[in-house]
């Protein structure tokens, strides 16, 4: 890939930068924030770790969208991060309004490209982003189902004592307390994660991964979690520029699929060059299903605060 803006460089956006050069994903990277010189002052400094890091990717941080212009895919980390004792909903009418302007410009700069949203709420922001740009589904997708799903990965990788590599599992839903991790596909190896440990072991494992988020908030106190969300991140822009054609969590704009339409929901994404290429509609359990359901009102109810 040639060019990719990362909008944003606080802490998800300048480590998700990091790691899209290191990786050397695309041939360019641009930083967009709006503090004078934090983008800039990153962005140098990044790009000098390259010849320690191995890679050529140039690293250009900016105030304006000048840069960006032409980028074929834009990472959205702009926003206020939450704070202790907030819930990412009271995040939604200041950073509606952050990922309005945002997707503006990036209509203006790159009408072809795609989005990652990271911002939160993270299913709304993408609301946004959608109904702002009048992009395709298959160009604005957001990033949340991977991270809740590496988290349960990693809780349940120490709780059974074997390697998160051999963790499978999908977590699927809005990025909040309603969301779903699916026990059925919970694999270790491919063998279901209900022969390595008990129900009781495994509800507060599911609990602690929904709490994730705050966990992590009410330690930083100053910020949320940017490492994991930026592996996230990170990981879709992969499966995207090498057209891996990953099936990944990923939120994404129904239109019927799992029997609801018009709204973002984590649902399993086939993820290549396409960008949401194809959302599978894997068979759930009744009580699956009424939990997605349910998870989806929630975001409705979120969606009905903004006011575009
Ligand atoms: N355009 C560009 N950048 C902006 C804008 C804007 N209109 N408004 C705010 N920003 C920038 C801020 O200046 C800041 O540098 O977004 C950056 C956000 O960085 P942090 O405060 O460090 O927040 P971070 O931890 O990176 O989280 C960003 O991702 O995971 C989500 O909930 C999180 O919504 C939050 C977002």
């Amino acid at each position: 890939m040639n060019k990719i803006t990362v909008v944003g460089a606080g802490h998800v956006g300048a480590t998700t930068a990091q790691r899209l050069a290191e990786k050397e994903l695309a041939r360019e990277i641009v930083l967009v924030d709006i503090l004078e010189g934090t983008p800039q002052g990153k962005a140098l400094d990044q790009w000098q770790s390259g010849p320690v890091e191995g890679f050529d990717t140039r690293i250009i941080g900016a105030n304006d969208y000048g840069p960006a212009k032409g980028s074929d895919l834009f990472v959205v980390t702009a926003g206020i991060p939450r704070k202790p004792g907030m819930s990412r909903d009271d995040l939604v009418k200041t950073n509606a309004g952050i990922v309005q302007s945002v997707a503006a410009e990036i209509k203006k700069v790159a009408p072809k490209a795609m989005i990652i949203v990271v911002s939160n709420p993270l299913d709304v922001m993408c609301y946004v982003a959608k109904k702002v740009t009048g992009f395709p589904r298959e160009r604005v997708m957001g990033m949340a189902g991977i991270l809740d799903t590496a988290r349960f990965r990693t809780f349940l990788a120490q709780a059974i004592g074997v390697s998160v590599d051999d963790i499978q599992a999908m977590v699927l839903g809005g990025h909040g307390d309603s969301m779903v991790p699916l026990i059925s596909y919970t694999t270790v190896s491919g063998i279901p994660i209900t022969q390595f440990i008990k129900q009781s072991a495994l509800d507060p494992i599911v609990e602690r991964t929904r709490k994730g988020g705050g966990e992590i908030v009410s330690l930083l106190k100053t910020g949320s979690a940017y490492y994991a969300p930026s592996s996230g991140a990170v990981q879709m822009v992969e499966a995207i520029v090498k057209d891996k054609k990953r099936l990944l969590p990923c939120a994404a704009w129904l239109e019927g699929e799992f029997g609801m339409k018009d709204v973002f929901v984590g649902v399993p994404c086939l993820l290549g060059a396409g960008g949401v290429e194809r959302i599978v509609e894997i068979e759930l359990s009744a009580e699956e299903k009424a939990a997605l359901v349910k998870s989806a009102d929630a975001v409705r109810e979120t969606m009905s605060v903004v006011e575009l």
